[in-house]
């Protein structure tokens, strides 16, 4: 197989083996980057495609970060690029369809730019149906390795450039933590802040604790400091990134230190905005709820996602919570926290789920007064115990059970967004709107989107706004003078 299709190294996904959680030790490794490696760059221009979640955009930026590191730069020119990157998202199948779609688009451009490398990272490459079609479909990829390796990008690219050689090394370990990567942010005011990494969830549906490892946190020192770090830069907003922040701390067995104390002692730093995603409703603790409602610069707004309102299928989900135990926590939050902004993701179809469990989730939806959401039709990922269930909808009773979700949900965000008419709130300025480049676009403390003209705004001020209209999926409103 090696001499096939020539790769320095081969070491394939196991989707079977990034399912055991043996409690292997985290180790703490410090990036560093090799001098041999550190002109390889110097003159080439890459490009870096990303998809899915902020997990993804914080490891892009990371990326970018190395390559720059290299002496590589960036270039929007998809025929000067000497190295395009994907990095991919599991999560759905769509998402992984559009990415093939992608790189064939590319392997064509190569024909007018031999020296162009390929590579594909990410979620998808920790499936073995990813390396299979890359093996019998995309061979001529250059460098291909998963979420484990990426501080090694360096010691691949000295593989394709100096050696000719191509890459194939995926990990399907438990996981490490790298410190002291280098990261181009993407935005001069706002930062992705990790604080852990992978996932012991578990959700029958999910593939992510198999392409992502375990759950394992960042020590508390270290996320202080950064988050200290980016207040002294002139940074306004840190978002925290986990796939269960909830569960900060746990693995950390030498200190008893959780998520709550995180959020307090951030809450300390000179910092305007502190924001975390995402949370698990099963961990959500009322010591986490008693931080939030401390204010300052922990902002108003909660990410739970439910996934569905009916007991049977969250059971079946293997959530670990009932639909009356998600409802006690909202009213929790709502009492200890005014006014906050609750948003949430919601998967329709789920295998076996039935017309009136698919109401519970409609009634749920009316009954926590969500102010935002993504919902998504659930797509079998191999390797998860759902996707053996037998699922008997056709795709027209699915797509339906998804229209009627979001005509519920967006009467529900106007009526929600109808609360800010006439008051007037802080807005981070994110730069001009993508459909009218005269209006400019924020976020609000409750993480709604404002549109505004602002001539004069630039990116990352904090300006104050009139709302003037609500609509459901954003606000309209007038600059302060
Ligand atoms: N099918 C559909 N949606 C999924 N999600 C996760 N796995 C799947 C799947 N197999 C959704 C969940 C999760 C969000 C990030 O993606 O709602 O919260
Ligand atoms: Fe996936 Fe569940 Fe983990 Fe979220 S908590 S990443 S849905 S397994």
């Amino acid at each position: 197989m090696k001499k096939d299709i020539n790769y320095i190294n081969i070491v394939e996904p196991s989707i079977k083996e990034a399912r055991k959680r043996r409690g292997a030790e985290v180790l703490i490794k410090n990036f560093i980057l090799e001098p041999k490696y550190l002109n390889l760059g110097a003159g080439k221009k890459y490009m870096l495609k990303t998809y899915g979640c902020q997990g993804n955009l914080a490891d892009s930026e990371k990326i970018a970060g190395i390559l720059e590191m290299m002496g590589y730069v960036e270039t929007n020119d998809e025929l000067a690029a000497d190295f395009v990157l994907f990095n991919t998202c599991a999560i759905r199948e769509n998402a992984e369809e559009r990415v093939f779609g992608e790189i064939g688009r590319f392997e064509k451009f190569r024909k007018k730019n031999p020296n162009m490398l390929i590579g594909i990272c990410g979620c998808m490459p920790q499936e073995e149906r990813t390396i299979n079609k890359i093996k019998k479909t995309y061979p001529h990829i250059n460098i291909v390795f998963g979420t484990h390796n990426i501080a090694e990008l360096p010691k691949f690219l000295y593989n394709a450039i100096i050696e000719k050689q191509k890459t194939l090394e995926v990990l399907s370990i438990e996981g490490h933590i790298y410190e002291d990567v280098p990261v181009k942010r993407d935005h001069p005011k706002k930062a992705w802040v990790n604080i852990m990494f992978g996932c012991d969830e578990f959700c029958t549906y999910c593939i992510v604790p198999y392409t992502r490892g375990k759950e394992r946190s960042r020590r508390p020192e270290a996320i202080i400091e950064e988050v200290k770090e980016l207040a002294k830069l002139g940074y306004v907003e840190v978002t925290l990134l986990g796939q269960n922040v909830n569960a900060y701390g746990k693995d950390l067995k030498d200190i008893n230190y959780t998520f709550a104390d995180l959020l307090k002692d951030l809450n300390k730093i000179d910092i305007k905005r502190i924001r975390f995603t995402t949370s698990h409703p099963r961990d959500l603790d009322d010591a986490t709820i008693d931080a939030m409602s401390l204010g300052g610069n922990i902002m108003p707004h909660l990410h739970l996602p439910v996934q569905s309102g009916n007991n049977r299928v969250l059971k079946k989900m293997n959530r670990k919570y009932t639909r009356e135990e998600y409802l006690e926590k909202i009213k929790k939050l709502k009492e200890k926290v005014p006014g906050i902004s609750i948003t949430t993701d919601i998967i329709v179809a789920f295998p076996g789920e039935t017309e009136e469990e698919f109401n519970d989730t409609l009634t749920l939806v009316d009954e926590v007064g969500y102010e935002g959401a993504y919902t998504f039709i659930y797509s079998p990922r191999e390797g998860t115990p759902a996707a053996t269930y037998e699922n008997l909808l056709t795709d027209e009773e699915k797509h339906q059970r998804l229209n009627q979700l979001n005509e519920r949900i967006n009467d529900g965000f106007l009526k929600g967004r109808l609360r800010f008419e006439g008051h007037v709130v802080e807005v981070l300025v994110d730069g001009p709107s993508k459909n009218n480049p005269n209006m400019m676009t924020g976020y609000t403390p409750h993480n709604m989107l404002v549109n505004f003209e602002a001539p004069n705004a630039k990116v990352g001020d904090l300006v104050q706004v009139r709302i003037v209209k609500a609509y459901s999926w954003h606000l309209l409103g007038e600059l302060v003078k």
